[in-house]
């Protein structure tokens, strides 16, 4: 997101989960997790901790637009119910969906209060996520597994998913054009793809922390451009088909309520709600 808080404290609340031996470990291991990522960050790894200190912003609060209803409603993405329709029209299990990217708290968990399907989510600080959500005594419907979309087939059989979605997050990864590779194959044929985020993500984050590539969908395609601007369509030669393509502001995407208002370092009506957001469904051939 735009809104991370770099390097700023969260404010802390009174924690209501009772503290043992286990949980004093884990607080031990996740501070070791932080200055591991802070190394690698100073070697010229990806920065992680600009991710990990917005939602342990938002987790710390536990804003409670995360367990509302209607919330999670008006944030989850209209195509996908669409998609998972047209599978049980055909099918008499749950499709299986598969998450890239997904934060601690998934903008899919509506999907699951209906039982439209599973989910399989997976993001590369799952285990800090974990962490925070327990210390912060949030329980999620979903909970990421460890993984990064550049190495999914290291993890899931080929053609194993129905569905496979992302939200603001492609764009996060070190290579996104590595991401929709593995995710094609992890697709099955018939399968659908949604891909939303923030158009031009890159350059609204001033190219900081993980924004290191701007994004956007034209003409049925995902298009990748650099820092020098320069223009790769990033899903052309893919097995895949547009289905449908869209573009709106952030703000009437009805994901701007899910947490994101809770900061009292959030300005009321932020211009992040003004960035386009795109919205391309793709169809695995
Ligand atoms: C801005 S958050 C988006 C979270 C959620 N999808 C949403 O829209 O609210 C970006 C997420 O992408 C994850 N990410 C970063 N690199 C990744 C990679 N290589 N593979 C998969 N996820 C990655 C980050 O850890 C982070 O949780």
């Amino acid at each position: 997101m735009s809104a991370h808080a770099d390097g700023t404290a969260p404010p802390r609340i009174p924690n209501p989960v009772r503290r043992g031996f286990g949980d004093r470990l884990r607080q031990i291991r996740y501070r070791a997790a932080l200055a591991y990522y802070r190394l690698w960050r100073a070697a010229g790894g990806p920065d992680y901790l600009a991710e990990i200190t917005f939602w342990e912003e938002i987790l710390s609060q536990r804003p409670s637009s995360l367990f509302d209803r209607r919330v999670r409603e008006a944030a989850f993405p209209p195509e996908l119910r669409r998609c998972a329709a047209e599978f049980r029209r055909d099918s008499v299990r749950l499709p299986r969906l598969l998450e890239l990217g997904s934060g601690p708290v998934s903008i899919l968990a509506s999907g699951i209060d209906d039982g439209l399907f599973t989910v399989v989510a997976v993001d590369p600080l799952a285990r800090l996520y974990r962490y925070l959500l327990r210390f912060y005594g949030v329980t999620y419907p979903i909970q990421p597994l460890p993984g990064r979309g550049e190495t999914l087939l290291k993890q899931f059989i080929p053609a194993s998913f129905d569905i496979a979605y992302s939200s603001n997050a492609l764009d996060h990864t070190g290579s996104p054009r590595r991401c929709l590779e593995q995710l094609c194959r992890v697709l099955r044929p018939g399968g659908f793809l949604l891909l939303e985020g923030f158009v031009r993500e890159g350059t609204h984050g001033n190219w900081s922390g993980l924004h290191q590539h701007d994004l956007l969908a034209e003409h049925g395609s995902l298009t990748h451009l650099d820092r020098a601007g320069r223009r790769t369509n990033l899903t052309e030669d893919l097995p895949l088909t547009c289905v449908s393509e869209r573009v709106c502001q952030f703000k009437d995407r009805g994901i701007e309520a899910f947490g994101y208002e809770v900061s009292p370092d959030m300005p009321p009506d932020p211009p992040w709600n003004y960035q386009d957001w795109y919205t391309l469904l793709l169809r695995r051939l």
